[in-house]
């Protein structure tokens, strides 16, 4: 019976050597998440003009509402194996974490994903609006700014040892910071139906669609989530009319009836987009290469 033991052995040693894998993994997950990162902000020049119903619309289309929730007091968004993602109260209310933000504050984490003390944001997309040009920037900020007070106490985004594991394994691109070039400039777009404001608008598309539009499934979403759709020439669009991809966009119906559903495809953040966005978008996914989606 020799050989038992010997199996025996043999299977206490993998697993031994499993947990320590699985060990490190996390260590390195904790590494990565709690690294500081000290990003340094320019000064900017006051806006000249400030349009606080344009700074609603912008938060709208770039998903701040669509996670922070609509008064911006914040929401718990979900709760999950790899841990519970809170995008926290926006507002000077209690429970709210702006009270005493600067301006560069505001920037670090909107434009760079870092918090004032120079935590790595996690979950938070901000790797979207890095090149967020100074027009868009200033008035979202004074929005931002305006909201008014939320009470609302919730508990913070927090990782399990799963989900720290996951990171430190590579598999979880939860930190945006890491993903961004810090010394990229703020785009300084001009506002028309065409392909090049197609491209600005696309930031925020791409962190679902991929940087090449071709789609695929999304990092870090559960399995069975659809995958996201391919926006190049390859997938559906060259069928479909411009006032289609309107209508898909902005409600979520596509022209063959069938509804994307809201917590996977963010159709009410782009209900707000103007008709110039909604066709520049469609004319910058037209223009772009044809490219195979991920599977
Ligand atoms: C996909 C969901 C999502 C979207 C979209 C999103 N956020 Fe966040 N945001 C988060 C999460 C989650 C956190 C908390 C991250 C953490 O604590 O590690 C966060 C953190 C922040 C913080 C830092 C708060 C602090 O701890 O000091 C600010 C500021 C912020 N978001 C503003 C915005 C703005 C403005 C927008 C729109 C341009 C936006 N967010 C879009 C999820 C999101
Ligand atoms: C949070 C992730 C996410 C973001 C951000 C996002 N999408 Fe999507 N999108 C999806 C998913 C997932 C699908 C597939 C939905 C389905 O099959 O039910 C999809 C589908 C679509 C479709 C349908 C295409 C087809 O062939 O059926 C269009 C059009 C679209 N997205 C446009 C956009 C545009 C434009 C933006 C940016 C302004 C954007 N999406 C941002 C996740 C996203």
């Amino acid at each position: 019976m020799g050989w038992l033991k010997v199996i025996a052995k043999l299977l206490l040693g993998l697993v031994a050597v499993l947990a320590l894998a699985i060990g490190l993994l996390v260590w390195q997950g904790h590494r990565l998440a709690g690294k500081r990162w000290d990003i340094a902000i320019p000064a900017r020049a006051p806006a000249a003009t400030i349009d606080l119903a344009e700074g609603a619309r912008i938060a709208q289309i770039r998903g701040c509402t669509g996670c922070h929730a609509k008064d911006l007091g914040g929401e718990v968004l979900a709760e999950t194996p790899i841990g519970d993602l809170v995008p926290p109260n926006l507002t000077t209310g209690k429970g709210g974490v702006t009270a005493g933000y600067a301006d560069a504050d505001w920037e670090r984490s909107i434009r760079h994903g870092v918090s004032p003390k120079g935590r790595a944001l996690i979950l938070m997309p901000s790797d979207d609006n890095t090149r967020v040009s100074e027009a868009d920037f200033a008035q979202l900020l004074a929005y931002l700014k305006s909201v008014p007070a939320v009470d609302r106490a919730l508990p913070p985004t927090r990782l399990t040892p799963l989900g720290y594991a996951l990171l430190g394994a590579g598999q979880l691109p939860l930190l945006a910071v890491e993903r961004i070039d810090h010394s990229l400039q703020p785009a300084a777009p001009t506002v028309a139906a065409d392909a090049a404001y197609g491209a600005y608008l696309a930031h925020t598309c791409s962190g679902c669609h991929g940087n090449n539009f071709a789609g695929g499934p999304i990092p870090g979403m559960p399995p069975g989530a659809p995958p996201a759709a391919n926006l190049t020439p390859a997938g559906r669009l060259p069928q479909w009319t411009l006032g289609q991809f309107g209508t898909a966009v902005r409600t979520g119906a596509r022209p063959d009836g069938t509804r994307m559903d809201e917590h996977f495809m963010p159709w009410p953040a782009f209900a707000a987009m103007t008709d110039i966005e909604v066709e520049a978008l469609y004319r910058h996914f037209g223009s772009l290469p044809k490219a195979e989606r991920r599977n």
